[in-house]
């Protein structure tokens, strides 16, 4: 471990700070807090809201709540545009709420709502806001780094990423960047902010420092999974993660699995669990019959989903063994694969679709 106020490590930072902006397709600065991806998501808030600021909120599952409740503590007035769970949001009823309230000072949004793995139409709202005088805050978590969501290009105003999801690290480290509307409008924001205050980041990071003491281990991984994401490129780094989703998708339809997003993202899928079978037992069972850690279903999906992603380091290999043995898994509470035929599905559509 190298400590944080030395020349090795400023050469890092800078390194780091420098290479961000890739990741998130910007020409703006990405700044770093310690914090999970929640912290992101309050440092969004804090950063561009005034009390009693109108905010339109898509809650379209657990994040876009949290992310709506968070705006009411901090003094807004939030309008929640509510979808059904699996469902993406029309961009032209978010059109609508804004011509009906045009003094919306931010749309709240998920690229990926991860608790159904939806993904939003993020270029098509970015174009809606674009016009209008509010600013489109974006919560990237399972969206940076795994799928195109170019902030410039797409015309987001605040966008933010967390280090253990996409970003394949562990978790501890939050990135955010604001275009220029944002910064015009962070200037005069008058919420209370102090940790997460990106006025004060900004100075600390043109002089070559983090604000407070800098998670130098995790610092160190972005640099190495940065390096590896500019290596491959954005491009084949996005098609590699868009193959393991396309394969995920083909194997659960063979499987005659249903998939429970009507817009699944490429960075998780949400399977939903067969009649008959019970989702908290079959995760678990999953977990210690075969080493095979999938998420289950939060709130109203609980026991009826399994969120498997495929995000991070995944090979081949582990593509064609953890659909293998989700099979054997659903076997044992009464399915009737033949093992042998999935798994040579599996080997065959790799090798079809090989990049
Ligand atoms: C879309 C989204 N937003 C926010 C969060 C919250 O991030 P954290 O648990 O790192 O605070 C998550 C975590 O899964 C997420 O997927």
């Amino acid at each position: 471990m190298i400590h944080h106020r030395t020349p090795a490590f400023d050469a890092l930072l800078k390194k780091v700070l420098t290479a961000l902006p890739y990741l998130f397709q910007t020409k703006q600065q990405v700044f770093m807090h310690t914090s999970t991806g929640s912290g992101a998501m309050e440092s969004a808030l804090v950063n561009i809201l005034s009390p009693g600021d109108r905010v339109l909120a898509v809650v379209s599952g657990k994040f876009g709540e949290r992310w709506a409740d968070m705006a009411e503590v901090f003094g807004a007035r939030v309008e929640r545009l509510t979808v059904p769970w699996g469902e993406a949001v029309e961009p032209q009823k978010i059109k609508a709420a804004l011509e009906a309230h045009p003094e919306t000072r931010a749309v709240l949004c998920q690229a990926c709502e991860t608790s159904t793995a939806t993904a939003h139409d993020i270029r098509s709202i970015g174009e809606i806001v674009a016009a209008s005088e509010a600013l489109l805050v974006v919560d990237g978590i399972t969206a940076v780094g795994a799928y195109p969501l170019a902030m410039d290009d797409f015309k987001i105003d605040v966008l933010i990423a967390g280090s253990q999801k996409a970003v394949m690290l562990p978790t501890g480290l939050s990135l955010i960047s604001l275009s220029e509307k944002a910064w015009k409008v962070a200037e005069k924001a008058t919420c209370p902010r102090f940790y997460f205050d990106l006025r004060r980041e900004k100075k600390a990071n043109a002089k070559g420092e983090t604000l407070f003491s800098s998670p130098v281990s995790l610092i160190k991984a972005l640099d190495y999974v940065l390096g590896r994401i500019q290596e491959a490129g954005l491009d084949r780094h996005f098609q590699q993660l868009r193959r393991r989703a396309e394969f995920t998708r083909t194997l659960l339809t063979e499987m005659q699995l249903e998939i429970y997003s009507q817009s699944p993202a490429n960075s998780v899928t949400a399977i939903k669990i067969p009649a008959g079978i019970d989702g908290i037992k079959l995760r678990t069972h999953l977990e210690e019959k075969y080493q095979l850690t999938v998420m289950g279903g939060q709130e109203q999906l609980k026991g009826k989903i399994l969120r498997y992603g495929h995000m991070g380091y995944i090979s081949d290999d582990n593509l064609i063994e953890s659909m293998t043995r989700l099979a054997q898994a659903l076997n044992d509470f009464g399915a009737k694969y033949d093992i042998t035929q999935i798994r040579q599905k599996a080997e065959s559509w790799l090798k079809a679709h090989s990049l």
